[in-house]
């Protein structure tokens, strides 16, 4: 297939419009036969309750090019899962699994020429979303919904990929102990602005969060999870049930076991105990794995293993979960689905 010439390296976290999106509405109590479009304009109601009441969830998945041109989805099966759990968090009506799977592999077969070759770092970036449409006024469900999957090609998320980045903790929450935290909702990330903001401009790639109902625990970043190495080499991941469960995170538990032969946990990880660490990182489908060098509280700075270098168990993490999303290592059974590729 003929790609489109571009900077492949250099591409960046950015949205790009690609040719075809596919939409589909729920209207009288149904999801109608969705399809892909060009129109990359959503017409939709100002009385939409994804517009006042932030009734809106999405996903992030991603689309890998493999060595031999064959194209991967990593466990697109959890994104659909979890797509139900925050549509079902928010009152709105769950897109069925199977169908929302089958209709990512016709955005990514539709846009296959803008898939990042193989080797450059870069995948297609898939955002799939559902948001309340239709007039409404009251503080209610809405009437009518919109399901719709855009793809744009993406590079880092985190400047420099798998180097070393500082984050800082902020005083802000993210999440209600027993609010839209585990969700993937807008509202999330409208409340993250101001910190994120604040974390970058001064030079840290994130804002990191605590637990909202006794700031002593770590939480998560704002756009991924946190996990880390201990001294005595478990790898431990927060728990908490105001983080999202990060289907990166979960794969990464799964490995350090299973093909590392570590004992894992979920488990409360204190702000006061965070020098137990000796590796510690981000993971997420946008962050991949970004090894934490350190991080900032208030006056402290707590180093991990390292601001420039990456640690050894991070690093064999990162070659085999990276290796499995491009197809270079085999995975577990049911983690990778071909997309078939029929676009010339
Ligand atoms: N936490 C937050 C707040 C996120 O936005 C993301 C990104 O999706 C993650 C964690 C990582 O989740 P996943 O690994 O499923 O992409
Ligand atoms: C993802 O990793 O897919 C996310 O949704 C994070 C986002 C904030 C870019």
């Amino acid at each position: 297939m003929q790609k489109v010439d571009w900077d492949w390296e250099n591409l960046g976290f950015q949205y790009r419009r690609l040719p075809f999106r596919y939409l589909s509405v729920h209207k009288d109590g149904e999801w109608h036969e969705g399809g892909l479009t060009t129109d990359s304009t959503l017409h939709i109601s100002e009385a939409s309750t994804a517009l006042h009441y932030g009734q809106n969830c999405f996903e992030g998945m991603k689309a890998y090019q493999c060595k031999d041109g064959s194209v991967n989805l990593f466990r697109p099966d959890q994104n659909a899962k979890r797509l139900k759990a925050s549509c079902e968090r928010l009152m709105m009506p769950a897109f069925p699994e199977d169908k929302f799977v089958e209709a990512v592999k016709e955005v990514v077969n539709a846009n296959a020429k803008y898939i990042p070759p193989y080797g450059t770092g870069a995948t297609l970036y898939i955002r799939p979303l559902v948001i309340g449409v239709g007039d409404t006024i009251g503080v209610s469900p809405a009437p009518e919904y919109i399901f719709t999957i855009f793809a744009t090609p993406v590079g880092s998320y985190f400047k420099g990929g798998i180097k070393p980045a500082n984050f800082w903790i902020t005083d802000y929450d993210r999440a209600a102990p027993k609010g839209t935290g585990a969700a993937k909702v807008g509202g999330n990330y409208g409340g993250s602005l101001i910190p994120g903001t604040e974390a970058k401009k001064r030079n840290f790639a994130d804002a990191v969060y605590l637990d909202p109902a006794t700031h002593s625990k770590i939480e998560e970043v704002g756009s991924a999870n946190f996990f880390g190495i201990t001294k005595d080499n478990r790898f431990a991941t927060p728990l908490s049930p105001s983080i999202l469960p990060s289907i990166t995170k979960y794969s990464l538990l799964y490995l350090a076991k299973h093909k590392l032969g570590l004992e894992t946990s979920e488990e409360p990880v204190y702000l006061d105990q965070l020098d137990e660490f000796k590796e510690v990182g981000a993971c997420g489908t946008a962050a991949v794995i970004t090894p934490v060098g350190g991080m900032q509280y208030h006056d402290k700075f707590i180093e991990f293993y390292s601001e420039t270098e990456v640690g050894p168990v991070t690093q064999k993490l990162y070659d085999l979960l990276v290796g499995i999303q491009f197809g270079d290592v085999e995975g577990p059974e049911g983690w990778i689905q071909k997309v078939p590729i029929t676009e010339a």
